[in-house]
This record gives C-alpha cells, structure tokens and sequence, in this order.
C-alpha cells in the first residue's frame, strides 16, 4: 500500500464527524456505508482470519453484523438488530454495557484530567490501591495498575521472581494467562504455545486440580535444584471452559506452595469482582493467595484496568527501586475513575450475589434440559455467572452458537473450541432477559437434536 495522507486525513475525519454526530442523526447510508467497511477494513487492514471465525460474519446471512451500541446486556448492530449478550466481553461487562455510573465517572475524570503527568502524585490510583486493599483477601495491600489481563500476570510473575530469587513457575494444563510471552509460558494449551517456543525456562504444567500433582513437581524440583517462584492458577479456568476444581484443591495447594517456600498466584482476571458469586474465586475456599491479578471486569467494561496485588511483605522487594516495574499508561485517571465506579457498583448492587443467585438459577434449568436432551448436551457445570455448557461432538457446539446468534444471543462459543460453550452475561442482567434466552437455548438444542 503506497502512502496517501490527504486521504488519511479525510478517512479519519469521516468516521469522526459521524461519531460526533447525536445517535438519531447518523444516516443510515452512512451506516451501510460503516457496515462495508468494515468487512473492508478487517480484511485489509486488520486480519482476513477473523471473518472466517467471527459468526457475525459467518452466520449473519448475506451480510455482516457490524457492532454500534450497546446498553446493559443488549447490543444493537449497524442495522439496528437486537442481540441479547450472554457472552458479557468474556468477563469484560460485569456490571454491562455502558453502566450509567461508571460511564458518569469516566466522563467527569476525562474534564479534569484524563493522564497523569508522569511525576506529581496522582490520587485515583492511590485511592483505588487503598479501596482495594479493603476487599481484597486477607492481608493483600499493594497493587500496580496495568491495562490488560496479561500485563497484570506478567508483572505478578515479575514480582514472584524478585521476591524468591527464583525463576521457575508451575502452571496448569488448558489454563488461559494471556498472550505476551511471559504469560503464554503458562498457557496449558499447545496451539498457541508451541509455535513460540522456546519462552521462559523452568515452567512446569500440572493437571488442574491435581494438588497430588504440583507436591510432586515441587519434590522433583527441589531434588534437582531447580528454583520455583511460584504456582500460577485460576480458581475457576474460565477459557478452559468454566472448569471447577475440587474443594480441597486450594486449601491444599496453600499448603503445599507455604510448606515448599512458593508463592500462589490467583489468576483472578476472569473470575475475580464477583463473577463467580462471591468476590474473589478464592472467596469460594477462604484461601489468601500470595499475589493476585485481576482485569477484565475492573474497568468496569468502560476503560481498560487491571492490575496484580500483593502483601506489604512481598512488595517490600519494588520498594528500594520502585522503577523495576513501570508504565506510562496503566493506573490511568480515566480508568481507576471507572474502577472506582465499577467497585461502588459491585457492592451498591451486590453483584456478587446477583451472579450467585442468576447462575444457579440458569443452571438448575441448564441441568433440566441436559436431562431432555442427553445426545446434545454432554455436561453443564459453573459457579455465579461463570457457566460452560459441554456438547456431544464439536459440530454440535458451533451449531448451538451459530443458532443463538441467529436468533440473537451472543454466546462465547468459537472454533477453536467448539464443544464447550460460555454462558458468562452480565451480572445484573434481568430475569426477563435470563428467561428469554433460556426459551431460545432450547429452541437451539430441539433443532440439534431433531437434526440427530
Ligand atoms: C484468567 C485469565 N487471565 C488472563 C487473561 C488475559 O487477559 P487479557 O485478554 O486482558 O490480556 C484472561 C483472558 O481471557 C483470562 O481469562
């Protein structure tokens, strides 16, 4: 492509004029127009691969589903078709879309002052380290404020290893840390990991849920003398596909992490600020892990935070050069504005309970039809809104979220793993939402079956 920087200019002020144009007065050319493009644009400019994989593309019929607006768990596309969101941002829209307080508090915070200026001290990050601290389990005080769910486990892994002097990690099979190299070390899953390896050394997998497991990794390496920084694990593998461990499973990995000298990461990007019911997956074993990540949900689904937490014991070792691990952006103005807000929403609206009361809810009925229709749905299992749906063949999973999509429900079903289905929806998503998707979920599974 040669360059061209009038037209550049042109094309960007196009889109501008339109964003900065009131909701009611966009055109609707313009957004046919918006809808071509973008199929243009993601082809051309962005990846070819992804509209072969996004259903929006694949299953919207003779055109594609252009994402405009979004409220609470509806989104709206440029045609203005209604889609009823269960799949929630994969954990992003906790509080949904565009809540009107987190939305309020962003928008106040970007009149003030939407960066930091890098040297005077800035509050919000402060104030948000402080609320935090008062949720966070046990005795958690220090937190460093990132962008994403990876950055927050690569600094955690940072942090485990200035504090051990050790470099090696255990991780877990089909675990999801993230994708920047430090991160995908840990991913328990070879289609992304393979093909970038060698990553960092001295990383060990285990099965989850196997506490037998990571004693013996522990044993071998301290008989070997390989040093272990710490065990990396979520409470509830969420990309895994909502996989539930046993109860005794992180009580014991305390243990076993206390009596080896390693330190418990809780990868808590997925699962923590109430997704699961309680506040923290943790919360579900009354466990304290060492240092804890989280993202995802803390932004409140308006701007990007997240962030990894830790003793005042452990932070001791960033204290005399406060410098190993820095950003220019993470802990923004703008975003802890919106984390504030998402925390007040959390517990003003008892988020956690809701997620705890809508998941069973949604589950008791998911069991019901399990029992209808055995031949399609193979499993369902999940704790709060965190809920995997587990079909009898592959073909089966995508033509469940190929038929929600075209009934319109958003469902975290993808390719890659086709079988297992997400129900992960906002957590103060309405009954009357829950129920209509429910009568669709089982319009979908009668047509599977009927196809047997
Ligand atoms: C448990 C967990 N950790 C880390 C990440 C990575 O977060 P991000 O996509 O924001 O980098 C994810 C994303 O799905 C996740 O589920």
């Amino acid at each position: 492509m040669s360059r061209n920087v009038e037209y550049a200019q042109s094309e960007a002020k196009r889109m501008l004029d339109l964003l900065l144009m009131p909701e009611d007065q966009v055109p609707a050319a313009d957004k046919a127009r918006i809808e071509q493009d973008t199929v243009e644009n993601f082809a051309n400019h962005i990846n070819k691969g992804w509209l072969k994989y996004r259903k929006s593309m694949t299953e919207a019929g003779d055109f594609a589903s252009v994402e405009w607006t979004g409220q609470g768990s509806m989104l709206t596309d440029t045609r203005g078709r209604e889609f009823i969101d269960v799949l929630g941002g994969f954990g992003l829209y906790s509080a949904g879309i565009r809540h009107p307080k987190i939305v309020a508090a962003a928008k106040a915070q970007l009149d003030r002052s939407p960066q930091y200026s890098q040297e005077m001290l800035d509050p919000l990050r402060a104030h948000l380290g402080k609320v935090l601290a008062n949720i966070l389990p046990g005795d958690i005080q220090y937190g460093f404020f990132i962008n994403s769910g990876t950055e927050a486990v690569d600094g955690a892994m940072k942090l485990a290893k200035l504090y051990t002097g050790k470099a090696g990690f255990i991780a877990t099979e089909k675990a999801f840390h993230g994708k920047t190299l430090g991160p995908l070390t840990l991913m328990g899953k070879s289609t992304y990991r393979e093909p970038l390896l060698p990553l960092l050394a001295n990383v060990r997998h285990v099965p989850f849920g196997n506490a037998d497991a990571v004693e013996q990794v522990l044993a071998s390496a301290k008989q070997v003398g390989d040093g272990i920084a710490a065990m990396v694990v979520e409470p509830i593998q969420g990309e895994a596909g909502a996989i539930i461990p046993p109860d005794d499973y992180f009580p014991r990995l305390r243990e076993i992490c206390d009596r080896y000298g390693v330190l418990l990461i809780a990868d808590e990007v997925q699962t923590g600020l109430g997704r699961t019911g309680t506040l923290f997956g943790v919360d579900h074993w009354n466990v304290t892990p060492d240092i804890i990540c989280l993202g995802k949900a803390l932004g409140g689904g308006v701007i990007p935070c997240s962030g990894f937490f830790s003793t005042a014991k452990i932070w001791e070792c960033m204290e005399p050069n406060p410098f190993m691990h820095s950003t220019t952006t993470g802990g923004n103005p703008i975003a802890c504005a919106a984390a504030l807000a998402y925390i007040n929403v959390l517990l003003e609206e008892d988020l956690a309970g809701q997620a705890k009361a809508k998941g069973e809810y949604i589950l008791e009925k998911l069991v019901t039809l399990k029992a209808k229709y055995p031949n399609v749905l193979a499993e369902v299992r999940g704790k709060g809104l965190l809920i995997g749906m587990d079909f009898a063949t592959d073909e089966m999973g995508w033509q469940f979220a190929s038929g929600m999509f075209t009934r319109q429900v958003l469902t975290a079903g993808t390719f890659n793993n086709a079988r297992t289905i997400r129900i992960e929806p906002a957590l103060n998503i309405s009954y009357e939402l829950i129920d209509r998707m429910l009568v669709i979920l089982e319009e979908v599974l009668v047509s599977i079956n009927s196809d047997l």
